[in-house]
């Protein structure tokens, strides 16, 4: 799978994908992930990105002709299966969008900044826009991040125990994850459980479901 992701503040997002997980689907080459500056494909000398919004009001808009050019250069060498605008007011991401987005083969992702961008860009360049949440960030970049972050982990071969993204509390609908604990046993007198160290395995089962249902349920009364 690639990822093409396009933004003016590319520095934030070379930070973001420098953690283990990232690094070794890349080096598995399960993932392909590029970062491209839109400040290259800036107008001028100056490689102006953005401009006042027409009919006045404050802040400045991203340009169409920078993400064009950047975009055509991109789909002048293979097809994009979405092309991927972060912004607030997009559809909300979930971990179905997740896993249906491990299924495309290339995909771009499009992050913006300032007061927003031109709208013929939402119209003709775009193909999904996705928000992470109800909350306004400076710019799309750690957006960006989370999607692809939350991407990659469900790449076969990037955790090596499966089992543990088919226990992540959102993979199946109705899962919550349950308490876990590690060593050492108590700490500063606060003890694991203890028929967690039991080894009585079916009772250890039924604990995490009955730990589980209740978890569910405090979120659901809260
Ligand atoms: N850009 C700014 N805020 C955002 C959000 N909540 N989701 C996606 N992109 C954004």
């Amino acid at each position: 799978m690639r990822i093409d992701i396009v933004s003016v503040v590319p520095e934030i997002l070379h930070g973001s994908f420098s953690n283990f997980l990232i690094k070794r689907a890349i080096n598995k080459g399960l993932i392909d992930i590029h970062i491209h500056d839109l400040r290259l494909y800036g107008l001028g000398k100056r490689k102006k990105v953005d401009d006042y919004p027409y009919g006045g009001g404050s802040g400045m808009v991203i340009r169409i002709e920078p993400v064009y050019q950047c975009f055509s250069e991109l789909l002048s060498k293979r097809d994009y299966d979405e092309k991927i605008f972060m912004t607030p007011e997009g559809n909300l991401f979930s971990q179905k969008n997740a896993k249906s987005l491990t299924e495309k083969k290339n995909i771009i992702i499009l992050c913006g900044r300032y007061k927003g961008i031109d709208q013929r860009i939402r119209d003709h360049l775009i193909s999904k826009e996705i928000s992470i949440g109800k909350y306004i960030l400076s710019g799309g970049e750690l957006a960006a991040a989370v999607v692809v972050e939350s991407i990659v982990r469900l790449l076969p071969g990037v955790i090596q125990n499966q089992d543990s993204i088919l226990t992540d509390s959102f993979q199946k609908k109705s899962f919550v994850a349950p308490p876990i604990y590690t060593r050492p046993s108590i700490y500063k007198g606060w003890a694991v459980p203890e028929i967690l160290l039991s080894g009585h395995h079916k009772k250890i089962k039924d604990w995490f479901y009955k730990k589980s249902m209740q978890v569910k349920k405090r979120r659901l009364d809260s």
